[in-house]
C-alpha cells in the first residue's frame, strides 16, 4: 500500500498518535500527517508549534508533516492520496468516525478510510484530556512524547492556562 493521509488536529500530539503513526508505517510505505487549520477553533498550540512538535518527535523519512485548510477530500485530491488513516479508541469514537468516513466517501467516492484500534496503553488518551489535565497541573508524563511534555509545561508554567 503506497501512501495514506493521517489527518487530525494534533493539539497536541500524544503517544496514542505516535503509536498509530508507527503502526501505520507497517501498512503504508508513506504517511502524510496532515494537520487541520481550523479558523473556527482556538487551539492551545499554533499550527507551527504543532508541526514542529511532530517533526521533533517523529524522525522518519517516510513521514511528511503538512497542514491543510478546507475539506479533507480536497486536500487528499491535491496530494493524490485516496486512503485516510484514523485511530479508533473506544466505542464512543465510532459514531463520529463512521460519519466522517462516510461523508468523505460521499464527497469523493474513491476515498477510503482505514481504521486501526488504539493499543490498550493509550485507549483513554486524547489531546483534549491531556490539555485539561496539564492545565490543571496534573502529570501527563508517559502520555505524550518528552518534547511535547516540555512544551505543555512551558505553556502552563505557573499552573494557569
Ligand atoms: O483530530 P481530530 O480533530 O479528530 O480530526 C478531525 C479531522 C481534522 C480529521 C476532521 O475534522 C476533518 O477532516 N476536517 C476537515 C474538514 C472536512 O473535511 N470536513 C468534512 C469531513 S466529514
Amino acid at each position: 500500500m503506497p501512501a495514506a493521509i493521517y489527518p487530525g488536529s494534533f493539539d497536541p500530539l500524544t503517544n496514542g498518535h505516535l503509536s498509530l503513526i508507527q503502526r501505520g508505517l507497517k501498512m503504508f510505505d508513506r504517511l502524510i500527517v496532515a494537520l487541520l487549520v481550523n479558523p473556527k477553533k482556538q487551539p492551545l498550540f499554533t499550527i507551527e508549534e504543532r508541526v514542529t512538535m511532530i517533526r521533533d518527535a517523529v524522525n522518519d523519512p517516510r513521514i511528511e508533516i503538512d497542514s491543510f485548510q478546507g475539506l479533507l477530500v480536497d486536500y487528499a485530491q491535491k496530494k493524490g492520496v485516496n486512503t485516510m488513516l484514523r485511530g479508533l479508541r473506544a466505542v464512543s469514537d465510532f459514531e463520529y468516525e463512521f460519519q466522517l468516513a462516510n461523508m468523505n466517501r460521499k464527497l469523493r467516492p474513491d476515498i477510503e478510510t482505514v481504521f486501526m484500534m488504539t493499543g490498550e496503553d493509550y485507549f483513554y488518551v486524547s489531546s483534549n484530556l491531556v490539555r485539561e489535565v496539564a492545565s490543571l497541573g496534573g502529570n501527563v508524563e508517559g502520555l505524550v512524547p518528552p518534547n511535547v511534555l516540555k512544551k505543555l509545561k512551558a505553556k502552563y508554567s505557573g499552573g494557569k492556562p
